[in-house]
Order: structure tokens, then sequence, then C-alpha cells
């Protein structure tokens, strides 16, 4: 990652002629429990080797300067009068981070930030998680605070709700900020706390994008959201003790199945066995029975498909050629859903054999050429700083 942050240093050096500091934060990939994160369940996420570097500068002239040497273009903002206007813009995720920073009374002056980085866009590997806590990293430098994981991811999420306009939970800033290298995170969503799982030196995990691209911004995650909701609401009445649909079991559900709309109690099914899932798969990966682990995985994901409809054509097939190969585990969608990337548990020997034979069935069949990474989990923006990678 050295490369990325001398680039990136390099890119601001040459845009605004200062030097500034560097800060890094991963993406991410989901190994189970989906959707179940805005309604206080489980995950199991990682962070992967794709990275935002966020460079800042001050400048005096009281201004928040944002260039994205992707998009090569500059965003411009007054820092003393932000307001949350978002202008469905790039800009919006680093400038919806300054502006959850003000919300917590942390005063900033100006400056002029560069933003650089590989993270695919659009995949559902987290893009904006990781710009929003590439950002805050750089900002919290800025500011001469620093902030524990909890604050840090909480306000990036915020970001995301109440700047951009995206229903988000809090799994992704929170990975993307906390992640430990070779580890995966089993995050609890409603207390935040987690445990940092080892994963077996035999096995990779292989991400396949299916190219068909996903928002999170954008209309379907939210319908999702709404429905789910609205079933959660409806547990709430009738069964008090309930907040959280985390608390609710399939018979509380089945005994408001009535009460709510037919999409609702699919909705909500998948997310109450799903929860279970996570906590099963949690079991697995201490036993090392990485064969149960992926029969979790296709269970997550026929669930993902059926009763939460947030899976398309191209996906299904990405997980019936993955099944097909002899040293894949399990294999589902990843992410928010209708589009982006399914991920695999791989014999670590037959990675690139898997690869190669997937991309091949998937372009015989559909005619796109899928992208696939093999990954390991690597570590989350704190770890990054500490380890003196880009702090
Ligand atoms: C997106 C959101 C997350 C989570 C997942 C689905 O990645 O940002 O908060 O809800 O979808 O699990």
């Amino acid at each position: 990652m050295k490369v990325e942050e001398e680039h990136a240093l390099q890119v601001h050096q040459q845009q605004f002629g200062q030097q500034g500091h560097a800060s890094a934060a991963p993406a991410r990939v989901n190994l189970i429990g989906e959707h179940t994160d805005y309604t206080g369940g489980f995950v199991m996420p990682m962070a992967i080797g794709f990275h935002t570097i966020a460079v800042i500068s001050p400048r005096q002239d009281g201004r928040a300067i944002f260039y994205s040497a992707n998009y090569k273009e500059e965003a411009s903002f007054e820092v003393a009068s932000l307001k949350a206007a978002p202008r469905d813009h790039w800009s919006d995720y680093p400038a919806g981070v300054l502006w959850a920073l003000q919300q917590e009374n942390i005063s900033l002056g100006g400056f002029s930030m560069t933003l650089a980085g590989d993270v695919p866009l659009g995949a559902g590997l987290s893009s904006s998680a990781s710009v929003e806590v590439a950002t805050a990293m750089a900002l919290q430098h800025h500011a001469g605070v620093k902030l524990p994981l909890e604050k840090l991811a909480t306000l990036c999420r915020r970001a995301e709700n109440d700047y951009v306009g995206a229903k988000c939970g809090i799994m992704d800033q929170f990975v993307v900020a906390g992640a430990v290298a070779h580890r995966a995170m089993l995050l609890d969503c409603r207390s935040l706390a987690f445990d940092l799982l080892p994963l077996p030196e035999q096995i990779r995990v292989v991400i396949c994008n299916s190219m068909v691209k996903h928002a999170v911004a954008t209309g379907e995650y939210g319908d999702r959201r709404d429905e789910v909701e609205a079933g959660q609401a409806v547990i709430h009445r009738e069964r008090p003790g309930v907040n959280l649909l985390r608390d609710a079991t399939l018979e509380d559900l089945e005994a408001c199945k009535n009460m709510m709309s037919a999409s609702s109690f699919m909705r909500c099914r998948h997310i109450i066995t799903e929860n279970q899932r996570v906590t099963a798969a949690r079991e697995a990966l201490l036993q090392e029975d990485m064969k149960r682990f992926g029969t979790l995985m296709i269970e997550a994901h026929k669930s993902m498909r059926d009763d939460f409809q947030a899976s398309c054509a191209e996906i299904d097939l990405l997980v019936e050629i993955a099944m097909q190969q002899p040293d894949c585990f399990g294999s589902r969608i990843t992410g928010g859903g209708f589009g982006g990337c399914t991920v695999n548990i791989v014999r670590a020997e037959s990675a690139e054999q898997f690869v190669a034979t997937l991309q091949e069935q998937y372009a015989a069949k559909t005619g796109i050429a899928a992208q696939c990474f093999v990954t390991a989990p690597s570590d989350g923006a704190l770890a990054l700083a500490v380890d003196g990678g880009a702090e």
C-alpha cells in the first residue's frame, strides 16, 4: 500500500502545492450476515486489501477543498457554513463526514484533501465506507483528535444516513475502521461488541464481481429496509419485549403474520434466520469446520434470493458455478444485494483454478468478464494507523 500512499501524496503536492499527511482505509467483504445490521443483529465481515487514501494539508481561507484523483475533479465548501445538502456527487461522502464531525462539536479549520483509491465502485465492497473512514481519519489528524472506534464508525454512518441520505447500517464503517489482519469480525450491531476470529490457513476468500452495478443510495436497498421496519414495528407492538428484530423468534413472526404484508413477512424471516446462521457460522469457524460454514453460506444465499429477494440472475449463476467446483465450501451474494459480488470460501491450493473456471463459465453463459480477487483479511484504518501504515 506504500506505493498507493506515495502516489496520493504526490498528487496532493501537484494539486495543492503542499505536502500532506496520508491516512488509509480498506474496503470490506461480508462473509455472512446480510441486512441484519440495521435491526441490531449479527454480521461477519472482514477488511480486504483495496484502499482509499486521504491526504490532508491545512489552508488559511476557511474552505474545505476535496480533490478526487479518480474523477480528476475538485469540490469546494465553506467549512463554517456547511449544511447537510447532498448533491448526488462523489463529494457528498467526504463532505458528509466533515458535517458529521461538526455535529459532534469538533472544530476544524480549512483544509485541502486529496482522495485516491482502488476500491471497485458499485461492487458491494463498501467503497463509500472506505471513503468515509479515510476522510474521518484525515480530518481527525487535522483537528488533533483521536476518536475511539465506536465513535469513528458511528460518525461515518451518520454522514451516510443523514448527509448522503443512504439508510445503511453500521457494519461497513465499523469493520473498515476496526478490522484486524488475518481475522474476520463477528460484530453484534446492537452493542457493538465484537470478536476477532481467525480463518483457517488452508482456505482463501475469493470475491467474484458479477459486474452488475449495485448502489445503496438508490431505491431497492431503502425499499427493503422500509419493509423490514414495518414488519419489526408490528412485532414490537404485539410482543412488547421485542424492540429490534434481533430479539424476535420465528414464532413471534408467525404469530404476527396476518398483521403485516407478505413482503414484510419474508424480509423479516430472512433476518431472523440469518442471525441464527451467523451465530452458527461463528461456531463452525471456531471448530475450523469449513464444510458446515459453507453450508450456512449456501442457506444464507437462498434466503437472500428467495425471502429477501435481493439477488439477481447473474449472481445466482456465479453461485451455481462456484458450487460445482470440488474445492469450494460455500458461495453467496455479499453486501447490499441487487448485483455486486459473490464471496466464496475455497481451498487455498485450488483458488487459481477456481477463478479460471468461474470466469470461463460465467463468460460463456453471460458474455460478461467477471473480475475475481483472491483475498485475505487485512487491517482496518485504525490498525493501519498504529502499524505506521499511513499515519
Ligand atoms: C450495505 C449497507 C450495510 C448492510 C449491507 C447488507 O452494505 O451499507 O449497512 O446493511 O448493505 O448487509
